[in-house]
C-alpha cells in the first residue's frame, strides 16, 4: 500500500482562524463560538468518552446502522474511492465501510488533525496492504480540494457532524460536496433525527459533556493566553424547538471580565449571560431530502435505526434539470479543485 499526506491548510491557518473566531464570537451579542474549537487532543478524548455514555445514542446508533447496511452501501455505490470528511483517526465505522467495498482503490481521510491522519495511515498500512491511502489535512467547512482518485467516489460524512453547522453553512457545505461528485458518485450522510425532547437533552446534559463544553475555555486560555475560569461558568444544554437543534452553552455564574491578551481584548460577561458553544441540529427525513435537493443531490436511500432515532442517507448527484427551483436560485461560487497528484 502507499501512504501519502497532503496539506491543504497553511500551517498557521488554524491559529489565525481561532483568533478571528474568538474575536468575532466574543464581541457580538449573543456571544458564540464555533464548535470545532472543542476538539483539541483533550477535547477529542472527552468526545470519545461521550460516545460510550448510555445517554448518548448518536454514535452507537450509527455504528449499528453501518453494521447492518454497510454491505448494501457497498453494493449500491461500488466505490473505488472512499473520501471520509472529519475522519479523525478513522474508526470502527470506517473499517465497516472499507470491508464492504471490495473494489476500493484509495481511501482519502480528511481531517484538520495531522496526528490523527498519520495514526489512521499507520494502522491501515498493516491491516490493508493493498489499499492506497491519501490523507488530506483540510478543513471541510472551507472549500474542499481533493486528490484525483478513481471513480466511483463515495464521500462519507458521518456522526451527524453536519448538525453542528448552521442551516446556511449546511447549504454551502452540501453545495461544495455536490461539486466534487460526478455521475455515479455518492454521498453517505449520517443525521441524528428529531425525537423525544427529554431523550435529546439527556444526550447533552451530563458531567462529561459539561467538561467537554468547558474545554473550549482551556483551549482559548492556552492558545490566546486568556484567563477564563471554567468554574465561573455552568454548562447548559437546551432544546430549541423552533430550530430543532440542541444548544450547548456556557452560562456565566457571575458578572466578570475575561482578558484575552493575544487579542488585546477584555470581554465582559453579565451575571447569567450565555456563550453558545455548539448547535447540534436534529433532522427529519423530509428535511434531509429537501436540503440535499437544494444542493443538487437526490436522496436515493435512507436507512433508519429502530425507533427512527438515527438516519443514514445515501445521495447521488441530481441529473441535469432535476434541481429544485430553490437550488437554482443561487450559487456559492465554491469550486472543486483537483490537487496535483
Ligand atoms: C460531533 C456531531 C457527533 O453534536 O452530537 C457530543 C458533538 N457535542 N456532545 C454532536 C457533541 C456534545 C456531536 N457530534
Amino acid at each position: 500500500m502507499t501512504f501519502r499526506l497532503t496539506r491543504a491548510l497553511p500551517p498557521d491557518d488554524t491559529a489565525a482562524a481561532l483568533r478571528a473566531d474568538v474575536l468575532h464570537g466574543l464581541t457580538r451579542t449573543p456571544k458564540t463560538l464555533p464548535p470545532k474549537w472543542l476538539y483539541d487532543a483533550h477535547g477529542s478524548e472527552l468526545f470519545e468518552q461521550i460516545t460510550q455514555l448510555p445517554t448518548y445514542p448518536v454514535w452507537r446508533a450509527e455504528l449499528g446502522l453501518l453494521r447492518l447496511h454497510a454491505r448494501d452501501i457497498g453494493e449500491q455505490t461500488k466505490a473505488r474511492s472512499l473520501i471520509e470528511l472529519g475522519s479523525g483517526s478513522s474508526s470502527e465505522k470506517t473499517r465497516l465501510l472499507l470491508d464492504a467495498l471490495p473494489g476500493l482503490h484509495t481511501y482519502v481521510p480528511v481531517d484538520v488533525s495531522e496526528s490523527a491522519l498519520r495514526q489512521a495511515g499507520q494502522t491501515l498500512l498493516i491491516e490493508r496492504p493493498a489499499l492506497s491511502v491519501h490523507a488530506l489535512i483540510a478543513d471541510f467547512t472551507a472549500a474542499l480540494t481533493l486528490p484525483q482518485t478513481p471513480g466511483p467516489r463515495l464521500v462519507a460524512f458521518l456522526g451527524s457532524t453536519i448538525g453542528n453547522l448552521l442551516p446556511a453553512e449546511r447549504a454551502t457545505f452540501l453545495t461544495s460536496v455536490r461539486a466534487l461528485l460526478a455521475p455515479g458518485d455518492a454521498l453517505l450522510l449520517g443525521t441524528d433525527l428529531v425525537k423525544d425532547e427529554s431523550v435529546l437533552v439527556a444526550a447533552y446534559d451530563d458531567a462529561l459533556t459539561a467538561k467537554f463544553d468547558k474545554n473550549v475555555l482551556a483551549v482559548i486560555n492556552r492558545e490566546l493566553g486568556a484567563d477564563f475560569d471554567p468554574d465561573a461558568f455552568a454548562h447548559v444544554a437546551l432544546w430549541d424547538a423552533g430550530h430543532e437543534w440542541i444548544e450547548m452553552r456556557l452560562r456565566s455564574l457571575t458578572e466578570q471580565t475575561v482578558k484575552i491578551p493575544a487579542l488585546g481584548l477584555a470581554v465582559d460577561f453579565a451575571d447569567g449571560e450565555d456563550l453558545r458553544t455548539e448547535i447540534s441540529a436534529k433532522f427529519r427525513v423530509q428535511g434531509v431530502r429537501r436540503e440535499l435537493a437544494a444542493a443538487g443531490l437526490t436522496l436515493e436511500h435512507v436507512w433508519t435505526s429502530p425507533g427512527q432515532g438515527y438516519g443514514l442517507a445515501l445521495a447521488a448527484p441530481s441529473r441535469a434539470g432535476t434541481r429544485t427551483e430553490h437550488a437554482t436560485s443561487g450559487s456559492t461560487g465554491l469550486q472543486a479543485k483537483g490537487l496535483p497528484s
